[in-house]
Order: C-alpha cells, then structure tokens, then sequence
C-alpha cells in the first residue's frame, strides 16, 4: 500500500485555515452593514405598526400571524446584520434614527394607509428586495456574510407574498375602490421613490466593488438598477395586472 499522499489530502494540507483565509473588509464593507443593521430594524418597526393596523381593521389571523412572524425575521436579520458588521471590524452600537423607525397615519381611513404600507413596503420594496438580495449573496464567501444572506433571502420571498395576499384582501374588502384609487394615483410617485433608493438615481452608492467587497456581500450600484428595472418590466406589471391595476395609469 503506498504511503504517497493523495493529491487530495495534499490539497488539503495546503488549505489556508479559514481564519487566515477571510478577505478584509474595507470601511465600504463596514457602512454597509451598518446600513443594513438600521434598514432590519426599520423594517421591523414597520411591520410592527402595519400589523398592528391589520388588527385594527379584523384582518384574518393568519394575515396577522403572518405579519408579526415577519417582524421577528427582521429582527433575526437585525441580528445577523450586527455579526457580519461586528466581524468586518466594527465596534460599540448602530445609532437609529428613531424618527424613521415607524410610519405614522396620514389619511383618515386606516384602509388607506395599511394600502400605502401593504404596497409600497411589500408589494414593492419587498419584491424587488428577492433579486437585490440573491445578487448579493451570489458573491458572498465570507460565510458570516454568506449566513446572513442565506436567511434573508429566504426571509424575503414571504415578506414578499405577504404584501401580495394583502393586497389581494384589501381589494375585496368595502374599501376597494378607495384602495385601487389611491394606488392608481401614487404608484408613479411611489415607484420614483423606489427609482432614488436603487434605480438610476441613486446618489451615494457604491459605484465600484472590489472583489474582497464582493465576498462580503457588497455590490455595485449599477446592478441595483438594472435589477429594479427589470423587476418593473417583468414582475411589478404582471403582479398589478392580476389584480386589476395598471401600472402606468396614475400618469395619464
Ligand atoms: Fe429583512
Ligand atoms: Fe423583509
């Protein structure tokens, strides 16, 4: 029997260990997930507060259920965000802003603003939010960034289809022709929102990613807005087509 190694246990031998073999993390990679630290925790408040409305409105319990589970993701997320910050280099506490940490009422019928949060939140961030989040973690190797992204995508789906079975039960309460109006009306001004946050007009994102960024789930801004346009393209306009809204209608 020879006592010649391998060429796979001489390859193992050689592997770097995992601690040696982690890419840095630039300052890019640390205000990044800071940034996505503060964005979970929004997203949670948020959710917290639309849900609280759904009570407020008797939706099903199994809408209710569904919303609250989603506030423990995004506290989950929250969570797994502050380890990759913390193993980028990162130390002490994010710092909220606690004024975006919720939404607010702005209309006088409730249905009109759990419409206004069910669609641009859900409908919208949320959807868009499955191929943002599978781009980023494409690249991801670093497996503290790799784990966290794991989750949130798999999170992201049924935050996803949760905006859409409310939106769907909105349309069929008595306040549906109110909901359909007032989405018609606002979705070119929400979608310009969406178009500021990831689109071409993205001020202040990250023009070039190194590859060590990319292992740490980084990506560049371009690629947001092609995915965002694409997402209008294909996913945005079927979705609202089923449900009897034009996308572009608002703007005529
Ligand atoms: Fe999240
Ligand atoms: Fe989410």
């Amino acid at each position: 029997m020879s006592t010649r190694p391998s060429p796979r246990s001489s390859r193992a031998a050689k592997r770097p260990s995992p601690r040696r073999a982690r890419r840095p993390a630039s300052a890019q990679v640390v205000f990044e997930w800071l940034g996505r630290i503060e964005a979970e925790y929004r997203s949670a408040a948020i959710t917290q507060e639309t849900t609280l409305w759904l009570i407020q409105l008797g939706a099903s319990p199994d809408l209710v259920r569904a919303g609250l589970r989603i506030v423990d993701d995004e506290l989950v997320h929250a969570e797994m965000s502050r380890k990759v910050w913390e193993a980028a280099g990162a130390t002490g506490v994010p710092k909220l802003d606690r004024e975006s940490l919720g939404l607010g009422r702005e209309h006088a019928d409730l249905e009109l603003d759990v419409a206004t949060a069910i669609v641009k939140v859900f409908c919208l961030n949320e959807t868009v939010a499955v191929p943002l989040f599978a781009n980023l973690r494409k690249g991801a190797t670093v497996p503290v960034a790799r784990r966290a992204l794991d989750r949130i995508l798999k999170d992201e789906v049924r935050h996803r289809d949760f905006g859409w079975i409310a939106l769907e039960w909105l349309l069929a309460t008595p306040a549906r022709d109110a909901v359909r109006d007032l989405t018609h009306a606002m979705l070119p001004a929400w979608l310009a929102e969406l178009e500021r946050s990831y689109g071409d007009e993205l001020v202040g994102g990250t023009e070039s990613v190194t590859d060590d960024e990319r292992a740490w789930g980084l990506a560049p801004a371009r690629e947001f807005a092609a995915i965002l346009h694409r997402t209008i393209e294909r996913d945005y306009t079927r979705r609202f087509a089923k449900l009897g809204i034009e996308l572009g209608r608002g703007t005529q």
